[in-house]
């Protein structure tokens, strides 16, 4: 019972929020990376928005750094 509702939650989720000021989150900030956006400055135009206060910008760094990662693991 508790894995189906967890399921059913889980089915429709569209990540962690990353950036409050923009509501962007890892999941767009992975398809930016996968875009070939390389740093947070490119993250913001892909998602459609602009920087406000920067607070995620190590974050990100980091989710890009991780998928990048990813994708040479891959090759
Ligand atoms: S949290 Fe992303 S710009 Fe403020």
């Amino acid at each position: 019972m508790l894995a189906r509702t967890v399921s059913n939650v889980f089915r429709g989720w569209a990540g962690m929020y990353v950036c409050i000021c923009n509501r962007i989150t890892d999941q767009q900030v992975r398809a930016a990376a996968l875009s070939g956006a390389s740093r947070p400055a490119e993250v913001y135009p892909a998602c459609g928005c602009a920087a406000q206060c920067g607070t995620c910008a190590i974050t990100m760094r980091h989710l890009i750094y991780e998928q990048a990662s990813r994708i040479a693991a891959a090759d």
